[in-house]
């Protein structure tokens, strides 16, 4: 009895989804239809979250010296050969170091995740080399890595920085939710030069603005601020926000 029931539910279904079956145009509708139901359950939350990424302890903004490094590593296209993402995988935290966290990318805009990696992942590579290294490395990648494949950037050194719009810039940024302060973007070139110079008395207050700062003459001529001068400080602030061992240490003690 009970089969013979099933077998006409299963008929009657498949006579209401033979029109979908039969007719193209309305197959189509219909999968739009189901599809967007699925999207919007996925999307449309995310707008109303307050917020998508997890707070971490230890990121600020750029300073104005590594915002304008950034911007050349994006000119450069830095990223079209280098990758600023660890993934959680066992091979790539031996090599690289701790795994990216979402919070170390939010003041990205546009990120650098990239999807390439020709050469090697730098989402860990401030502190990993002395100034000097990138120096050398960033004039002829080969007196440092003879079969190296990357360009030579001596140029950099040769290009006093243009930071004139800095300030602007840091305004754009937060118009996009970077939390740079009215003080920030009205001390922005002060800062700027601040970090690039060694002994420059404006550093004590770039510290309180932007903790962990480095300020020092990272291109080798104390004399001028270059296009190398900002690069070579965002490379050696990259990944060095977030304490790691804080972390660690406070998951021991659970
Ligand atoms: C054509 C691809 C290519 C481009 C473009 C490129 N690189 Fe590289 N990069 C490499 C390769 C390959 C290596 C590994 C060999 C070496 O160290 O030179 C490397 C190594 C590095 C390293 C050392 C990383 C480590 O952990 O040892 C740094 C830092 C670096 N690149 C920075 C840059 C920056 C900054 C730019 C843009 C100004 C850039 N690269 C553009 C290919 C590239």
């Amino acid at each position: 009895m009970s089969n013979i029931a099933t077998q006409a539910g299963r008929r009657s279904l498949w006579s209401r989804h033979k029109v979908f079956e039969t007719n193209s145009i309305l197959l189509i509708i219909g999968v739009l239809l189901v599809i967007s139901v699925g999207g919007l359950v996925e999307i449309a939350p995310l707008f109303y979250l307050k917020n998508t990424i997890e707070k971490v302890e230890g990121m600020r903004p750029y300073t104005p010296l590594e915002l304008a490094g950034r911007a050349i590593y994006v000119r450069e296209g830095c990223y079209n050969c280098h990758s600023q993402m660890i993934r959680p995988l066992r091979d790539e935290v031996e090599r690289y170091g701790h795994y990216s966290l979402a919070a170390e990318s939010m003041y990205d805009k546009p990120f650098q995740w990239g999807s390439k990696r020709i050469g090697p992942d730098l989402a860990r590579v401030g502190g990993k080399y002395s100034d000097e290294w990138h120096r050398l490395h960033l004039t002829d990648p080969r007196l440092i890595v003879p079969q190296s494949i990357m360009p030579g950037y001596a140029f950099l050194f040769r290009n006093e920085l243009k930071a004139g719009d800095i300030a602007a810039e840091m305004s754009a940024n937060r118009l996009g939710g970077v939390p740079y302060t009215d003080a920030m973007i009205g001390a922005a070139l002060v800062d700027l030069k601040a970090q690039a110079a060694p002994d420059h008395p404006g550093q004590d207050d770039l510290a309180k603005r932007y903790p962990k700062a480095q300020a020092r003459d990272f291109d080798g001529d104390p004399g001028r601020i270059t296009e190398a001068d900002a690069l070579i400080a965002y490379l050696q602030g990259v990944g060095t926000l977030v304490d790691f061992k804080l972390y660690d240490d406070k998951a021991n003690i659970r």
